[in-house]
């Protein structure tokens, strides 16, 4: 499938940030609502407080439904939980109503909490063929070429049947509950938020596609409505033909 990618190179992770808010506000206020599943890990953190410092009285918060597209399993408090860290950097600064903010409950059983997850998605978006449609998904890349918490070594989660699944961390163990790729093929519009050296050679594989590729996870973003916007700092697209 022709994907109409945009690849986004800025200068570094501050001006990815500045770019991709600017282009989240904008996205917020043509629509009367947004469903949005928010990416983990460290690359959201200085977008989140960019996005909190310059849009945080213009954006329309209320128009907002905040849910993740994974979350690791430990408690909503502990300094690994992607909830934790969007309150910390987003939630804790704008009036965001306490009932669009959807999380995965990593404190709970993780495959109870897979499916309770999955059923809420079900009720809450609109679904298309019968998979919950989100108006827009963030991603981050791990430096494997991960995506969500689909690893390559359990790369069949992404065709798996339900709509959100247990996953391992390859190193850790660490149990995680994510999205599927079919849930996140669904969505509207997908962005990439991908910053640093360290992450250069799967950029290069997977936009690129050159040899192996289809080994990475974050190589099966395709989606239906093919809007797949990369957001890169120069570093992360430093091996990419320009
Ligand atoms: C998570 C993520 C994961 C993340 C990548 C990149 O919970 O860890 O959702 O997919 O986006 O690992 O993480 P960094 O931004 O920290 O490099």
């Amino acid at each position: 499938m022709l994907i109409r990618m945009k690849t986004k190179i800025y200068k570094d992770k501050q001006e990815v940030a500045q770019q991709f808010a600017a282009y989240f506000a904008n996205m917020v206020k043509e629509k009367e609502q947004v469903h949005v599943a928010l990416s983990g890990g460290s690359t959201p953190k200085v977008v989140f407080d960019l996005l909190a410092a310059d849009y945080g009285d213009e954006i329309d918060w209320n128009k907002i439904h905040f849910y993740w597209g994974d979350e690791r399993c430990v408690p909503p408090e502990d300094e690994e939980s992607n909830y934790r860290m969007t309150v910390e950097h987003l939630f804790s600064k704008i009036a965001v109503p306490e009932d669009n903010i959807h999380r995965i409950m990593g404190e709970a059983e993780p495959i109870g909490e897979a499916m309770r997850y999955a059923n809420l998605l079900e009720i809450n978006l609109r679904r298309i063929a019968g998979i919950p449609q989100f108006d827009l998904v963030l991603l981050g890349m791990g430096d494997d070429g991960h995506t969500a918490s689909i690893f390559p070594h359990e790369i069949d989660l992404w065709e798996a049947k339900d709509h959100c699944v247990v996953a391992t961390h390859p190193e850790s163990g660490q149990k995680r509950v994510s999205i599927n790729g079919k849930v996140i093929n669904m969505a509207k519009t997908v962005s990439f938020l991908v910053t640093g050296q360290s992450k250069a050679e799967k950029v290069k594989a997977v936009i690129e596609k050159t040899q192996g590729y289809q080994q990475y996870p974050a190589a099966l973003v395709e989606p239906i409505t093919r809007k797949l916007v990369w957001f890169l700092d120069e570093e992360a697209a430093s091996l990419i033909h320009k």
